[in-house]
């Protein structure tokens, strides 16, 4: 979906295209993917550019039954001791300055809503947030992670990685949900997973062919417009 908001001088390339369709789907078709896409997705993925050329990334992939075995731990933790897991880093902090303050409140505001999911509503709230453990029911479900001992600027390239993972996806007719959610329950994937000692779980993603009637009425998140992120100077 591109929306009415882009405005440009230039026509879309057809990779901006893809940028531009690629949203965080969270509802998938029961359609499984070839291992050969997802393994060709990875392959152009690992161009992206990195500091030094250290290719910091790791990544886990779960299909069929490992995938089954991986949620049933993951669903099992949530269900009986959420408050004993907790990520391995923080992804926001405690209090969010402005303008970010809004833009979380809004984000809540348009994603609840499109889900009709009051404020109040616990429970709804409560069954959307195990849905993250069941990575929204997509066939493929990714587990990236970090060595431990390195610095920020590594995860600056982990995140490159990833989003060439997303639109590489997105242009194979797949789409994807990031989620950080999952990061806590990282005890429970090092159980499932051959993760080593030194990855970090950083995020996880689900990745599958998406519900194409949910593509038609899905909210398109608010983008802040360019003038409102970007100086110019000199052009
Ligand atoms: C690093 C990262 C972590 C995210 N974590 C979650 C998550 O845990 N659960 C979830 O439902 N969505 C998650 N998202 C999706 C964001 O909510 C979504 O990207 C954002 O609202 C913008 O919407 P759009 O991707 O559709 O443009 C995450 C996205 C990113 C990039």
């Amino acid at each position: 979906m591109l929306t009415d908001e882009i405005e440009t001088a230039l026509d879309l390339t057809e990779l901006e295209r893809v940028m531009i369709s690629r949203f965080a789907n969270r509802f998938f078709l029961n359609r499984e993917v070839d291992p050969a896409i997802v393994k060709g997705i990875l392959n152009s993925a690992r161009y992206a550019a990195t500091g030094a050329n250290v290719q910091p990334w790791r990544v886990h992939v779960a299909a069929g039954s490992a995938r089954r075995q991986l949620i049933d731990a993951i669903s099992t933790a949530h269900e009986t001791s959420p408050g004993d897991h907790s990520s391995e880093y923080r992804y926001l902090p405690e209090t969010l300055p402005e303008p970010f303050a809004s833009r979380l409140r809004e984000f809540g505001a348009v994603f609840f809503g499109s889900l009709g999911i009051g404020r109040e509503d616990v429970a709804a709230r409560a069954a959307n947030t195990a849905r993250n453990c069941r990575f929204f029911d997509a066939p493929v479900a990714l587990i990236f992670t970090i060595d431990r001992r390195l610095e920020r600027g590594s995860w600056l390239d982990l995140g490159m990685f990833i989003q060439n993972v997303m639109l590489a996806a997105k242009a194979r007719g797949l789409d994807t949900c990031t989620q950080e959610f999952l990061s806590r329950y990282h005890a429970v994937i090092r159980e499932e997973l051959t993760l080593g000692p030194e990855e970090l779980v950083v995020c996880t993603m689900a990745m599958g062919y998406g519900d194409p009637d949910w593509a038609k009425r899905r909210p398109q998140m608010p983008k802040v417009p360019v003038d409102e992120f970007a100086s110019f100077y000199g052009l």
